[in-house]
């Protein structure tokens, strides 16, 4: 028996960035680094650095809160969130868990999704796909980062580069072609040790020794990182475009993943994008991770820049190596 799958559109957003801002400037008094430096290889001036009594949950729950309102719903009208974080509170229970506890959200289902940066594309296509065959009604999906706690403040070749952030969004059904559109998950686990975290899980199981080796923080191979970033982020556009049964032409707003101004003006060249529509807050978030994209689409949204019946495609890429895109009509 099949069924008519059913759209799924995004009925509001809501973000949250720590208080406390971190400038370049402050960086250089921590590592042989300059404000010069790392403006002109990552295009970022300045990130949020979440407090030590934040952990990503508080972080995701207050984006949470903000995208239900924004969309009118009670948290107990949730029937699934999906947080997509690579810095969970704890190994285990899902961070997904602790949110829906702290929303009140007492009849959704919960889990983490670990996609690396491109989470929150995972778990936008991952979430729409329960709307899609009608097994949930409203479903939650967040990006929540707490890239702070897992960074070594002694390494110039990553610490420079992340800050903490959430964003979500709440997917509903609609009758509408204003929806998501199509999307395109990829994986190449060729790349994984280009981006990893080397220790504390059951491959290196925490010791001394290897908090000691600095195993416990982000250890990144940045030069490949860029050049894979560069290589499919421009593909993954197209495919979901062509999915849609769209041309460049068509695509009102870019979203890609905010990790390097100089690999986000490579991908709009590619797609032959003026910078006009490409939508960019590495500037003032560096690196957040899957919460990069639902800043990013807020601000847009806040300033009136996206606006009704436009076309808009969400890269994004990283840790896995992973990448992915969607692309929504607004
Ligand atoms: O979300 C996905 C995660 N990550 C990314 O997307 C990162 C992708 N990669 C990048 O954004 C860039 O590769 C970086 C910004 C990380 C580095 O830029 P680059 O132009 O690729 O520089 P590089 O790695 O080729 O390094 C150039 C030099 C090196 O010195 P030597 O070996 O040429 O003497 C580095 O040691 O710059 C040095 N360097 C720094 N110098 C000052 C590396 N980090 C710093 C720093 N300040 N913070």
């Amino acid at each position: 028996m099949s069924r008519e799958l059913i759209n799924a559109g995004i009925a509001g957003t809501g973000t949250y960035v720590p208080e406390r801002v971190l400038y370049n400037s402050q960086l250089e008094e921590l590592v042989d680094t300059s404000d010069e430096w790392i403006r002109s290889r990552s295009g970022i001036r300045e990130r949020r650095i979440a407090r030590p009594d934040q952990a990503t949950s508080d972080l995701a729950v207050a984006a949470g809160e903000r995208a239900l309102e924004n969309a009118g719903m009670a948290p107990e009208e949730v029937d699934l969130i999906i947080t997509a974080t690579n810095t969970p509170d704890m190994f285990f229970p899902a961070t997904a868990c602790l949110v829906q506890e702290k929303l009140g959200a007492k009849n959704a289902g919960a889990f983490d999704l670990a996609a690396g940066c491109t989470g929150f594309i995972y778990a936008l296509a991952t979430g729409s796909q329960f709307i899609a065959t009608g097994s949930c009604r409203t479903v939650l999906v967040i990006g929540a980062e707490n890239l702070s706690k897992i960074t070594n403040w002694k390494d110039r070749n990553t610490c420079v580069l992340f800050g903490d952030g959430a964003g979500a969004v709440v997917l509903r059904p609609t009758v509408e072609d204003r929806c998501i559109l199509s999307f395109k998950l990829r994986a190449d686990g060729a790349g994984a040790l280009h981006l990893h975290m080397p220790a504390g899980g059951s491959r290196q199981p925490a010791t001394r020794e290897t908090v000691g080796q600095n195993k416990h923080y982000i250890h990144m191979n940045g030069r490949e990182v860029f050049k894979f970033a560069v290589r499919v982020m421009g593909e993954a556009a197209e495919e979901v475009l062509a999915l849609a049964g769209l041309s460049k032409s068509d695509l009102d707003f870019f979203i890609p993943h905010q990790a390097n101004i100089r690999i986000v003006k490579a991908a709009a060249r590619r797609l032959g994008l003026p910078m006009e529509k490409v939508l960019v807050n590495v500037d003032r978030y560096g690196n957040t991770s899957t919460a990069s994209i639902p800043l990013a689409l807020e601000e847009a949204l806040q300033s009136g820049r996206i606006k009704k019946g436009d076309n808009v495609v969400m890269v994004g890429f990283g840790a896995g190596l992973t990448w992915g895109a969607v692309a929504i009509k607004w």
